[in-house]
């Protein structure tokens, strides 16, 4: 068995994506600033850094948030914040072929690796419709919403129940842990 022991390993085998969480704690702006400040580090196509945040932390703009999610992510209103990851077109290396995604991807890593080293939970979400959160938070033709990220405290013990009540299977979900496939089954060729 392959076991990773350095610190950045250990967060990537801690990170699951968490979709249970206790809101009645704030989270402090430093530690959001602290996980966007990581996904600026990421990686890009010719260093075209095409990644935008639009951060919803007041009741008022994560209930926009929320009105596009789909119905399979409706405990994302109880984020303590939630991340909308934007590609600015304008940035994006040839963006007809969408390459960007690559770039963003990259950066929503970054995201939820440093979301754990703050001691928080996330879980990213495509699962919502475009065309009515681009037009629930007025975002500009070149900004495309990729990706959203609920994130906050994990929910535990009663509350964890509470939430469980509420949205059912779905916020138990531990597929890192549980189903992930052996890597011999994802290596094609080693030689
Ligand atoms: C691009 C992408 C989109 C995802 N969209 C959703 C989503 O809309 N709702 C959800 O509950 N989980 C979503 N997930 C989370 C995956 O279900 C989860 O990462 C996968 O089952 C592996 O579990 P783990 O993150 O705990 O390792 C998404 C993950 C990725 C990478």
């Amino acid at each position: 068995m392959i076991i990773l022991e350095n610190e950045i390993a250990k967060i990537i085998v801690k990170r699951s994506s968490v979709r249970a969480f206790d809101n009645s704690k704030k989270i402090p702006k430093t530690k959001i600033m602290k996980i966007l400040k990581a996904g600026t580090l990421a990686p890009s196509a010719r260093n075209s850094q095409p990644w935008r945040f639009y951060v919803a932390i007041s009741e008022e703009a994560k209930t926009k948030v929320c009105e596009a999610m789909a119905e399979r992510n409706p405990w994302a209103k109880e984020a303590n914040a939630i991340i909308v990851l934007l590609a600015d077109k304008n940035f994006a290396v040839r963006p007809d072929e969408k390459k960007y995604y690559i770039d963003i991807g990259l950066c929503l890593e970054n995201i939820l690796l440093e979301a754990v080293n703050q001691g928080l939970g996330a879980c990213a979400c495509t699962a919502f419709d475009k065309e009515l959160l681009t037009k629930a938070l007025g975002l500009p033709e070149h900004l495309e919403a990729v990706v959203v990220v609920p994130l906050g405290y994990e929910a535990k013990g009663k509350k964890f129940a509470e939430m469980k009540r509420k949205y059912g299977e779905i916020v138990e979900r531990r597929d890192h842990k549980d189903g992930t496939k052996k890597l011999e089954e994802c290596i094609i060729n080693l030689a």
